[in-house]
């Protein structure tokens, strides 16, 4: 890293993202050493009343197991600073916090990271006062960098919108669009796999490749969150966002360079390939239950699992379906990709119906990656079975610890590296081929089915997914060792 002074605003720093996802990961970099006792200052802005201890008493709760040695040297670096968003006097005195710091550090250097743990109505009138009281001075060797979370609006002309309002006040570079699906070890090591494997470029096309699914499963519900979740829903809460950039990066072509401009360039080029989506490729769901929160409404179609079928129009995936699938609420909690293959022609061991050929990337629990083949059963006779070429991460990286999606993004931003970050024009690409659909549902022309907490999810999904071409294979479920 860089040397000299290094300051992390987290706004929003009484709030559950903060507690649970930004500060650990900045512990953990601390641990790691990433982040120095003396060249690093940390700042938690909220516009609750609160003491600096009485903010690290409520980061050292999210810090379990950690040990406590580390634990106190880290918090003693957290500063609290209370003032709301939307008034002057509280960015003044966040930026006389920094800047009295910047001094006493006299390194010559002012480096100002502010982590938006917001919701996204105070993105607009937040960045305002970052840019009018608190960039870092140009009289002095440094950067101002601004991570915000997503929702990016809610649809392609709320985006728009903000996506202005931001670029008024901060340059592309000076802007990190966190989507922390593109943090995760599996999902930074799909372009590893794609392209520096000579196995898999034949392969990876429509004349090989029968469907691809991408699939987002929790078996909890929305517990607490129902009226942000109303609001949203699972497609602008997980697949315009997480699923999609996972989608890109299985579909796009392959960078000239590993750039971050050449990479986010073909991401780009994937989604604007994308067809519009059709709504007899559409399954959309609602669990039992959901409407028992007090905060969503009687009456709510808000979707919490939704199945949609992209079809890219280009030369390498013209006619195979991508499925991107996410619920809540259902029988396990997973998320993987799924890419089958197309039958052998000639099925001279009358094999077919034992499954395919799939090749799949579990993004978590357990980070795995195995290939589903057909093998000659064991013994005497001329039996075939399906069995596994498995890669598991618990058993090949035994002492590796796999670094958290926030740890990484957060290091990157410092780093100064937009690799694994969403620029605008993607942003509004990805919005682009979801917004029809999303004022549809809406306008309550599709509505979600009922399904049972706990379930595989509504069981027209299945049927869409079979219709489309995904073959199931009854009876064989594979459980990748821990
Ligand atoms: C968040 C969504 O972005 O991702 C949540 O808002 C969801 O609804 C979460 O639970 C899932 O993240 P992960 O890393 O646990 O898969």
């Amino acid at each position: 890293l860089e040397q000299g002074c290094l300051t992390i605003v987290v706004l929003g720093a009484s709030g559950d993202l903060a507690k649970k996802k930004t500060f650990p990961a900045l512990y953990h970099l601390f641990e790691q050493g990433f982040l120095q006792s003396g060249e690093v200052h940390i700042v938690g802005y909220a516009r609750t009343n609160l003491s600096d201890d009485g903010l690290r008493g409520r980061i050292r709760a999210y810090l379990k197991g950690a040990s406590e040695e580390h634990v106190s040297e880290f918090l003693q670096l957290i500063k609290y600073v209370s003032g709301s968003y939307d008034s002057g006097e509280g960015f003044e005195k966040l930026n006389k916090e920094i800047s009295d710091y910047e001094m006493s550090n006299n390194s010559g250097s002012s480096r100002r990271l502010f982590y938006l743990a917001l919701p996204p109505s105070v993105y607009p009138s937040v960045c305002k006062m970052i840019r009018t009281y608190c960039m870092s001075p140009t009289s002095r060797f440094g950067w101002t960098r601004v991570i915000v979370e997503k929702p990016f609006g809610r649809d392609l002309d709320s985006a728009e919108e903000l996506s202005s309002q931001l670029g008024e006040l901060f340059e592309e570079d000076q802007l990190y669009r966190i989507d922390h699906y593109l943090g995760k070890e599996l999902v930074q090591n799909l372009l590893v796999l794609r392209f520096a494997n000579r196995l898999f470029l034949p392969l990876w096309n429509r004349d090989n490749v029968d469907n691809i699914q991408i699939v987002f499963r929790e078996d909890f519900g929305t517990d607490g969150r129902g009226g942000y979740f109303d609001q949203y829903g699972i497609i602008r809460d997980i697949i315009q966002n997480h699923l999609l950039q996972v989608f890109c990066l299985v579909a796009m072509e392959k960078p000239v360079s590993l750039k971050p401009e050449h990479i986010r360039d073909e991401k780009v080029k994937v989604l604007q390939s994308v067809n519009p989506i059709k709504d007899e490729e559409v399954v959309l769901g609602q669990y039992q239950g959901y409407k028992d929160d007090p905060t969503v409404p009687d009456d709510s179609n808000t979707p919490t699992f939704a199945s949609i079928v992209l079809r890219v129009h280009n030369e390498r995936w013209e006619g195979v379906p991508f499925i991107l699938k996410a619920g809540k609420a259902l029988n396990s909690r997973k998320a993987e990709i799924r890419v089958q293959f197309k039958d052998v022609p000639g099925d001279i061991f009358k094999c077919k119906k034992q499954g395919r050929n799939e090749f799949v990337i579990r993004l978590q629990p357990s980070e795995a990656m195995y290939m589903k083949l057909t093998v000659k059963k064991p013994g005497l006779e001329m039996a075939t079975e399906q069995s596994e070429l498995d890669l598991s991460y618990g058993m090949r990286y035994q002492d590796v610890k796999i670094p958290e999606a926030y740890e990484r993004l957060i290091l990157d931003t410092i780093r100064g590296d937009q690799q694994h970050f969403v620029r605008r024009d993607e942003l509004k690409a990805a919005w682009q081929i979801f917004t029809p659909l999303l004022h549809d549902i809406d306008a309550g022309k599709l509505k979600a089915v009922s399904y049972k907490p706990g379930s595989r999810g509504p069981k027209e999904a299945d049927e869409l997914s079979e219709k489309v071409g995904y073959m199931q294979t009854h009876g064989y479920i594979w459980i990748p060792p821990t």
